[in-house]
């Protein structure tokens, strides 16, 4: 069976207008996206990201803040947010906040020409892995699109090799590869983070089944609460959850022994009920001013945040520009 609706339609309309240049521009420098966008973006400074995760800590949520910011085509860009990402992590160790960073790795300058080897990015992953060891953090690389899958998977493995264990990277469900790295990554004792996976991807590589990515799904959560190390199950699909406690409990996975995450914004009714079930949870908190392409994959994601964007469009008449 498979899944035809209106957001299979829009989906890689949208994850298109969230690599476009020109709509990038027009779109973050007008106040309405950009207070659009505040709805899973906690601000555009670091002090908006720490505040936040104030605001989830008292509600006994943890943590992980990202850095906005993808595919940097300068080495001067990919030093500069490695340093905002070093002082994401001192900020949050001086208050003592259970939160950990996620990473990028285009961000930190993966995929830059003459660099075919991604030198810079491992130097700045190393030095990001270094301060969080040193700080008690845990670093997720996250998965961006399958063009980078290999080289981020060979990254967790090296940082892992040379001593890094706090360093774990998102895996995706929707990619036929996937439970093959999951069992990859478990022999090295990294800890992962499950998700879907959000980007545009063909059929070679990908499910394009929304039954089948669920499969995957809970074939990779089975097996991450078998042989996983601290596994890291980010989904807000209820049915998905139900069926990771299902897994847990047959295993005897106490729900200590691995965490839910959520994105800041969505669905926080369901992230306060798991708490309350006595589950561990995590936000994923995003903060800077490069939102443009995060916003565009959140609406991709959910039709209703479409609409929602479109009315908004409607009246911004009335708004112009900031
Ligand atoms: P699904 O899309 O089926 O959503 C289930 C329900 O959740 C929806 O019916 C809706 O109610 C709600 N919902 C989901 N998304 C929503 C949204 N944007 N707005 C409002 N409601 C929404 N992807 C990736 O490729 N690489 C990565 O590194 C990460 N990292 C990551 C971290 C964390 C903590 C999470 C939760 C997710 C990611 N993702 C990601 C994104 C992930 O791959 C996926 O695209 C989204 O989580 C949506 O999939 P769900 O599993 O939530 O299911």
């Amino acid at each position: 069976m498979c899944c035809v609706t209106m957001s299979a339609g829009l989906r890689p309309l949208l994850l298109a207008a969230s690599t476009n240049p020109t709509l990038r521009r027009e779109l973050t420098h007008r106040r309405w996206p950009r207070d659009l966008a505040l709805r899973f973006v906690a601000g555009e400074t670091l002090e908006d990201g720490l505040s936040a995760a104030r605001g989830l800590a008292a509600q006994g949520k943890a943590v992980t803040l990202d850095y906005l910011g993808e595919s940097v085509t300068q080495e001067h860009e990919a030093r500069r947010a490695a340093e905002v990402v070093l002082a994401t992590l001192s900020r949050l160790s001086g208050e003592g906040l259970p939160a950990g960073v996620s990473v990028k790795p285009t961000q930190m300058g993966l995929g830059l020409p003459g660099d075919p080897d991604g030198r810079l990015c491992r130097e700045l992953l190393r030095t990001i892995a270094a301060e969080a060891e040193r700080r008690g953090a845990h670093v997720t690389l996250d998965m961006e699109d399958s063009t980078v899958t290999e080289q981020t998977v060979a990254l967790v493995e090296d940082l892992i090799a040379e001593g890094h264990r706090n360093v774990g990277c998102a895996v995706q469900s929707y990619l036929r590869r996937t439970r093959a790295d999951v069992a990859r990554l478990s022999a090295v004792g990294a800890s992962l983070r499950l998700c879907k996976g959000t980007y545009d991807e063909p059929s070679e590589l990908a499910y394009t089944c929304a039954v089948e990515v669920d499969a995957s799904f809970d074939d990779c959560a089975a097996a991450l609460l078998a042989d996983g190390t601290f596994p890291r199950i980010a989904t807000h699909d209820h049915r998905l959850i139900a069926r990771v406690k299902g897994h847990a409990a047959r295993l005897g996975v106490s729900p200590r022994d691995f965490e839910f995450q959520m994105l800041y914004g969505v669905r926080t009714p369901l992230q306060d009920a798991l708490l309350r079930d006595g589950h561990r949870l995590r936000v994923y908190v995003p903060f800077g001013d490069q939102w443009y392409p995060y916003f565009m994959r959140r609406l991709a994601e959910r039709p209703a945040n479409l609409l929602f964007f479109l009315r908004a469009l409607a009246g911004s008449g009335r708004s112009g520009r900031a």
